[in-house]
């Protein structure tokens, strides 16, 4: 028995000591064989206990790991029958004497392994509830348990070593940028909307009734107006709020790595942002990483891996067949703007079951189905061989250059739905097929993306970066023209098929970035209430300038080898965006929405997003 129900813990309670001037001299993760006769004092959790033959072992912890600690009956017997109380997650200190294991006992499993520490006295600092769930990083307890009790939760090995590397992680950031001459400048959380594609968290203000605050979706607009204050370099290690709908590596506050520089075109933003990476990667991973990373345009990362942030750990790029089934007596490909495919290699043992679940997995990118061909000796195994000609058959072999045992996975329509649904199935596959290499970091940067996106929802173009980017030298009358076709001067960095990082060179003169808002469809009264402010500092002799932020969450993530940004974030929020352990989101009480000047109204159920 080693854990304390309720009543017990009650009545240990009266053990329970103050620290009373005793102080630590080591952490549980660091006594070794050097150490032994040395006199210590650790203070940490409970983890175990184990009673033998008269002794009571305890595995003391604390975030630098376990250490073993002995209450012997011949060395003190008050001390010894005192223990009896301790029950797992109780805190104590206690003073001892380090002395090797006995022949056969070390644990080479654990870093103090080879000794103990043999107890002269000790304290009851705190009893502890029974925990939730086992203080282990293998766990059975559910996620909404866990963040229920984060503080527990936090206690486990795994989640220790994550921050133990986010806190090297800021430190390798902020030595690198100060080295680098940038500045460290904090920029407003009450603030007004500035727009990165999502919703806004909006803030009532009492002293303005019917006026709200946005929190910002990111710091753009004030590091841009930082560079017109002449501050030259600027980063800031800041959070960020997006009401948007949240996956794994989404958070609605997230924290990212701001930088901005004047008088610089992309190469040198880029080059900093890779420097960077490498610095932090040695600094903190002792990984070297070689700069500069490889560049891909976004038509090509379109083109051969149907997304804008390739994964190129593994192969199987997207093959483009549209010119060869133009004319196909096949009408799905016949008709289609864009036909592309996807092989696998050794794909020909996929089950029906299987090819079904694939095919239900690309409805989900808009998808009707999946077409596709078992390459088989001499042979096709296919629901859409029969339709194609032998010319196209021949020319779909020599694309693909196919081979007995190989599969090819189609889909035909717009260039959007082939893409998504193609690319997402090559890494989804990749990952189903576990070919993807576990410890390679592929960086890589997306450039030249366009300058707007069609939002099919709203009918109208978008910004695809935000609305402050530059457009591509050359591309600027196309503001005014064919704003399809126009590019913008924005970078991504991409990690293993992340989107970790995004910027671009700015506009800095006020017809510009008139024209920009007037391209995406605000007139000039709108631009002027909503950015008139910035439009006025560029008139001010706004320097060239640009920048990048960086996920940070995203790249520790990736780092540490976890699968959520969860696991990284002290206290994240779940799915539908609300904190189990404080419970917030929460109602507010009647006198505070007066203050406020709000009132709630009912909403139907049909209402509710
Ligand atoms: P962007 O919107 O691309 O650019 O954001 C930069 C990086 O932040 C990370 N990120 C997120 N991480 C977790 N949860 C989220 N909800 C989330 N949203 C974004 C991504 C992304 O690459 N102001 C521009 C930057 C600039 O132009 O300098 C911006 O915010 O890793």
């Amino acid at each position: 028995m080693s854990d304390a129900p309720q009543d017990l813990q009650q009545e240990h309670r009266q053990y329970v000591k103050p620290l009373g001037g005793w102080q630590r001299t080591h952490d549980c993760g660091t006594l070794k064989s050097e150490d032994i006769g040395r006199r210590v004092c650790l203070m940490g959790w409970v983890q175990h206990r184990r009673d033998h033959g008269g002794l009571i072992f305890i595995d003391l912890r604390d975030r630098a790991g376990l250490t073993q600690v002995v209450f012997s009956p011949d060395h003190n017997a008050a001390a010894h029958a005192e223990a009896h109380v301790l029950r797992i997650e109780y805190v104590l200190a206690i003073q001892g004497t380090v002395r090797a294991r006995p022949e056969g006992m070390e644990n080479p499993a654990m870093a103090t392994g080879g000794v103990e520490v043999v107890v002269d006295a000790w304290k009851l600092l705190n009893t502890a509830r029974t925990p939730l769930f086992p203080i282990e990083d293998r766990t059975e307890a559910s996620e909404s348990l866990r963040l229920a009790h984060r503080y527990l939760d936090l206690r486990r090995p795994r989640l220790q070593s994550n921050f133990a590397l986010r806190h090297r992680f800021y430190m390798a950031v902020r030595n690198f940028l100060d080295g680098r001459g940038f500045y460290e400048v904090e920029t407003p959380i009450l603030t007004k909307s500035t727009p990165e594609g999502a919703r806004d968290f909006l803030v009532p203000s009492r002293l303005n009734p019917g006026s709200f605050y946005a929190l910002p979706q990111s710091p753009q607009i004030f590091k841009q107006l930082l560079m017109i204050s002449g501050m030259d370099r600027y980063f800031q290690i800041v959070k960020c709020f997006r009401d948007e709908d949240l996956r794994a590596d989404r958070q609605p506050e997230f924290t990212q790595i701001d930088i901005e520089m004047s008088f610089v075109e992309e190469p040198q933003v880029m080059r900093l942002a890779e420097d960077m990476v490498a610095h932090v990667f040695d600094d903190v991973l002792h990984v070297k990483l070689s700069p500069p990373f490889p560049v891909l345009t976004w038509r090509e990362a379109m083109d051969r891996f149907g997304v804008d942030k390739p994964d190129t750990r593994f192969g199987m790029e997207l093959v483009d067949v549209t010119s060869h089934v133009r004319g196909s007596g096949f009408k799905l490909f016949a008709a289609a703007k864009v036909v592309k495919g996807l092989k696998v290699t050794g794909g020909e043992r996929f089950t029906r079951k299987e090819i079904d679940d694939l095919t239900e997995y690309v409805k989900a990118f808009g998808a009707q189905g999946l077409a596709w061909i078992k390459v088989r000796e001499g042979e096709w195994q296919s629901p859409i061989a029969k339709f194609l000609s032998d010319a196209e058959r021949a020319a779909i072999a020599e694309a693909f250059s196919l081979v007995p045992g190989d599969i090819v996975f189609f889909q035909a329509g717009s260039f959007e739905m082939v893409n998504a649904a193609l690319g997402n199935l090559r890494v989804h596959l990749a990952h189903h097929l576990d070919i993807v290499p576990r410890d390679a970091f592929n960086f890589l940067w997306v450039t030249e993306f366009p300058l707007f996106e069609y939002d099919e929802t709203e009918k109208r173009y978008e910004a695809c970066h935000h609305p402050f980017t530059s457009p591509a030298v050359g591309d600027e009358d196309l503001l005014e023209g064919d704003v399809a076709r126009a590019r913008a001067r924005a970078y991504d960095l991409v990690l293993n098929g992340n989107e970790v990082g995004g910027g671009s060179i700015r506009i800095h003169t006020a017809q510009i970035q008139r024209r920009m808002f007037r391209a995406l469809g605000f007139d000039d009264a709108t631009a002027e209430e909503r950015f008139g402010f910035l439009i006025r500092a560029l008139e001010y002799g706004a320097p060239p300038h640009g920048g990048i932020a960086f996920g940070l969450d995203r790249l520790v993530m990736l780092m540490a080898g976890a699968t959520s940004i969860r696991d990284v974030i002290a206290f994240p929020k779940t799915q539908k965006a609300s904190c189990p352990l404080t419970e917030a989101p929460t109602a507010v009480d009647a006198q505070q929405l007066r203050e406020l000047s709000l009132r709630l109204r009912e909403v139907a159920p049909t209402e509710k997003a």
